[in-house]
Order: C-alpha cells, then sequence, then structure tokens
C-alpha cells in the first residue's frame, strides 16, 4: 500500500468533512464566475466536488494517484483514473486541485505539474487551487491528533522542519476479536512560496488570496490564467 493509499484509507477519522465542504464553496463561488463546460480535478480524492460539479451539469474528469481514492469515485459513477495529468487526453475549460493537492508536491514535482496544467487548459481556460500558508503549516498542521472507533483506531503525529511537514500515520484496523492489523507511512509536504508560482512561464497567477480554513490565514487560494 502507498502511503497516499493509506491517507485515503485514514481520511474519515481526520474530522475534516466541514473544511472540506467550506473549500468547495470558495472554489463553486470562484468557477461560478466562469463559463465551465469541462472541469479537471488533478488529486480528487473521494471525488466530493466532482459530484458536484456533475450535478450542476458539467462535464468532469478527475485524476488522483491513489488507487483506492480513484476505486470509491468509479463506485460512485465518476470519470476518474489514476493518471498523471500529462497523460489525460483533451483540454478543460477548468482544472482545480482541493485542499492541499500542491503541497504534496516538492518544487521540482511543482513545476513540471504546473507547466502540465497549462497544456491541458484551453486557451481561457482558468486553474484554481489552494496551498498551506507558512502559518498554516507551522502553527495549525503540526502536532498529533488520534481518533478510535472501535474498529479502527488513527494516530497522526505531524513535524514542520525546513519547509517540509512529516505527518506519520499510524492506522489499527479491527479484523476480529482482539486481532488488529496496522499500517503505518508518512507523508512528506512541502511549503511553497508565492514567488514560484509568479515565475511559471507558462502560467500567469491573475489572483491570491490568503483566508482561513481552521484558523487565521492557514491558507492561500491560487488563481492563474494560461500566458
Ligand atoms: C487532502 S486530499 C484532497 C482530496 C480532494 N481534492 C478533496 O478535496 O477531498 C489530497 C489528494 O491529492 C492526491 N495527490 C497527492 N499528490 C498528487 C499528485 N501529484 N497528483 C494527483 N493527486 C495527488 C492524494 O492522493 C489525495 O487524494
Amino acid at each position: 500500500m502507498t502511503n497516499l493509499d493509506l491517507y485515503a484509507k485514514a481520511e474519515h477519522l481526520l474530522g475534516i468533512e466541514d473544511a472540506t465542504e467550506a473549500l468547495y464553496d470558495l472554489y463553486r463561488s470562484e468557477l461560478d464566475e466562469k463559463d465551465v463546460k469541462t472541469l479537471l480535478d488533478v488529486g480528487c480524492g473521494r471525488g466530493g466536488f466532482m459530484t458536484r460539479m456533475k450535478s450542476d451539469g458539467v462535464s468532469t474528469k478527475g485524476i488522483d494517484l491513489s488507487t483506492l481514492m480513484v476505486e470509491e469515485c468509479i463506485k460512485a459513477g465518476l470519470d476518474a483514473e489514476c493518471i498523471d495529468i500529462t497523460e489525460v487526453e483533451g483540454t478543460f475549460d477548468a482544472i482545480v486541485s482541493i485542499f492541499d493537492v500542491l503541497n504534496f508536491m516538492d518544487k521540482t514535482e511543482l513545476i513540471r505539474f504546473l507547466n502540465a496544467v497549462a497544456d491541458k487548459l484551453e486557451d481561457d481556460g482558468v486553474f484554481i487551487a489552494d496551498i498551506n500558508t507558512l502559518y498554516g503549516f507551522s502553527d495549525v498542521a503540526e502536532g498529533t491528533m488520534s481518533n478510535d472507533t472501535g474498529n479502527e483506531f488513527l494516530s497522526v503525529d505531524a513535524s514542520f522542519e525546513n519547509d517540509e511537514l512529516h505527518t506519520k500515520f499510524t492506522l489499527f484496523e479491527k479484523q476480529e476479536e482482539d486481532v488488529y492489523k496496522k499500517y503505518q507511512d508518512t507523508i512528506v509536504q512541502h511549503f511553497h512560496k508565492i514567488k514560484v508560482f509568479q515565475n511559471i512561464t507558462s502560467l500567469k497567477l491573475v489572483e491570491k488570496q490568503t483566508f482561513s480554513l481552521y484558523d487565521t490565514e492557514d491558507k492561500t487560494l491560487l488563481i492563474f490564467k494560461k500566458k
């Protein structure tokens, strides 16, 4: 199992449903201002945002590097694949990467990814993504939490150093009475300076809004157009 699949297994124990819905509202209101007929959701997770957009009549496609996430999307009747963005066919009016997806990439991967996004955008298309601010990493994300449902026990331990948040997930899943299966892995998230986004040759950063998801100014919404 990859570390992203472990995240997929553990996500429902993190208590992030309200924050996720708040983010979807924000993305929806940004997209409402544009005439979006086709949407690509990169890092689509379980497909919650795609479901919303699809019910509004938008043609949606999702990709995610976790096979478990993609399986859930397909079960929900969504068009999703576990492929890299460069393998996606066609171009889109809008591309989104919701809830920290860009923070999962290191700087080299981020630059490669943003250039691939430009390639998949219609000429007047828009790319919207959110990133954690330095404060969001150092003050909000860092720390520990646990959740015990009886059938599952999750412990999360995150520390932020040298612009990287290392989050160790330990999940115990009950198999039968007194028998648990243990999964453990670490996810690394990377802090990105706004300058990196301003220097991308294929995309123009047209708007940035810092806002509060969990705490004061913990996230920044980035809106790009193709150059
Ligand atoms: C915090 S989750 C957010 C999921 C979804 N966007 C949502 O809002 O519910 C981040 C997702 O990004 C995916 N991911 C991480 N790196 C990725 C990459 N380079 N390309 C595509 N998906 C990626 C993970 O597997 C995970 O599903």
